[in-house]
């Protein structure tokens, strides 16, 4: 049976609390809503849920973040079934805050399926400007247009191309790149001792680094001058991570930015295995599940 120390060790000399953080895999996590702004506001979702029973509490990092202890299957119930919330992981939704889009703005999500930040950006918009919501997967595409529709986002365009070759004529404020990723930081063991995770077998890699250097290779290409960059994954391996970040800037002018929400994490490493990294690693965020309570991402921040 594979146990968390066993699937995590190689990285457990980075991973700060080693054995908390198993403890926080192992443990059920609190259902995050993100309170969809364009129909509703956190105060009545917070309401109606507390009407039936749940406990409910304000996240303080976004008043639009409700984290509800008891709640298993958020999608079922009416609310949800309305679009007054979307449910997303807190680290999920601190990238779209972290991106933070204003109003009337041309802003590219390069890797935008099933929508859950693509609908968080238009949020933050006012559905006002300009989304480009690119995804190559038709099914996934179907997936994130449903989404789009049913939460009411009536300012996003929705585009097919592999995100490596996403046309260069155009040019934007602000680019997502969620990359494709091993999902690691989704995984997570049940009382039995079962994993579960969403996506990938453990271990599986693909070729994912070489494809998710050239999209965050084409999100800076597409960037106009001035403009942010985010690369995100929900994974800890530093090859799919601060590789992808080193890749960047030895091969695009770009600067690696600080991030200043109020939120527990470690910074990018300075090196792995072999390879040593640039010192501005550090304005990376890793965000583990012992610290946050939600599963673990990587994000980084950059201008053009
Ligand atoms: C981590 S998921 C994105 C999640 C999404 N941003 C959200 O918050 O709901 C990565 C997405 O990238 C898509 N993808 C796979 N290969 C791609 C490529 N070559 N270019 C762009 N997107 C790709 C996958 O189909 C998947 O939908």
């Amino acid at each position: 049976m594979s146990t968390c120390e066993t699937v995590f060790a190689p990285y457990a000399a980075f991973i700060p609390s080693f054995s908390a953080f198993c403890t926080a895999v192992q443990t059920p996590r609190t259902c995050c809503l993100r309170v969809n702004t364009l129909r509703t506001t956190p105060e009545v979702v917070q309401a109606l849920l507390v009407g039936q029973g749940y406990d409910v509490t304000p996240s303080p990092i976004a008043a639009e973040l409700l984290l509800v202890d008891n709640l298993s299957h958020p999608g079922r119930l009416r609310e949800a079934l309305l679009g007054y919330y979307h449910p997303q992981a807190l680290t999920s939704a601190l990238v779209s805050l972290i991106l933070a889009p204003q109003p009337g703005e041309l802003v590219c999500d390069l890797c935008a399926a099933p929508g859950s930040k693509t609908s968080h950006l238009a949020q933050l918009m006012h559905n006002q400007g300009v989304i480009v919501a690119n995804e190559p997967v038709y099914e996934r595409l179907s997936m994130l247009e449903y989404n789009l529709k049913h939460l009411g986002i009536s300012n996003v365009v929705t585009t097919r191309y592999t995100g490596q070759n996403f046309p260069l004529r155009c040019k934007f404020a602000r680019v997502l790149v969620d990359a494709p990723c091993s999902g690691e930081g989704t995984y997570r063991w049940d009382t039995q001792g079962r994993v579960r995770h969403a996506r990938r077998a453990l271990g599986t890699l693909d070729d994912l680094p070489r494809l998710q250097k050239q999209l965050f290779v084409r999100g800076f290409d597409v960037l106009a001058p001035g403009g942010s960059l985010i690369y995100a994954t929900c994974t800890y391996n530093p090859a799919e991570n601060e590789a992808v970040v080193q890749a960047l800037l030895e091969q695009r002018p770009a600067t690696l930015q600080p991030i200043t929400l109020p939120v527990p994490h470690s910074p990018g490493l300075p090196q792995w295995k072999e390879h040593t990294y640039d010192a501005r690693m550090q304005h990376c965020w890793r965000l583990y599940p012992h610290q946050t309570g939600s599963v673990g991402f990587f994000v980084a921040s950059i201008r053009a």
